[in-house]
């Protein structure tokens, strides 16, 4: 075990843990942050989605010794109220049904219209392709993402 300092949602927090803890048990299970969902553990579905200082990463496969003083946001710490564009466009295309695999979805739409402010639809497809939805709600992020493109 060891103790790490790290920066959650803009807050200073500290765990001690096993070294080789994946982000997301630090998160879910000890910062009670539990938005941040497990798909796979293997870096292949995209639910489990944060951001490192604004880029997207799968949290089941950074491990907490790799973070340092970057900065860690989750679904929690997007927004204060909800209200970031991608959330406001999800709302408003209605987007998720059963909404496990939602909240890697909108962290990973969100760095991408960072990096990608207009993108077209081959780089909305090429940018989520690695988040899977069981529910096939890929028509719905889409659109939802073009409309945050252009809020
Ligand atoms: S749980 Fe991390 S990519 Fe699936
Ligand atoms: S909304 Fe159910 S898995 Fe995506």
């Amino acid at each position: 075990m060891a103790v790490f300092n790290l920066k959650v949602n803009k807050k200073n927090v500290q765990v001690d843990v096993d070294p080789s803890t994946p982000m997301l048990w630090v998160l879910r299970d000890h910062l009670d942050l539990v938005g941040t969902k497990y798909g796979c553990g293997i870096a292949q579905c995209g639910a489990c989605t944060i951001h490192l200082d604004g880029f997207a990463v799968r949290s089941c496969i950074t491990f907490v010794d790799s973070v340092g003083d970057k900065e860690i946001t989750t679904i929690e710490g997007l927004s204060e109220n909800g209200d970031h564009p991608v959330q406001e466009a999800w709302m408003e295309h209605d987007v998720p049904q059963c909404g496990y695999c939602q909240a890697g979805q909108i962290m990973n739409a969100a760095a991408f219209l960072k990096s990608n402010p207009h993108p077209g639809d081959e780089e909305i497809e090429t940018a989520m392709n690695g988040n899977i939805c069981r529910c096939g709600t890929y028509t719905r992020i889409k659109a939802a993402i073009k409309t945050a493109a252009n809020s």
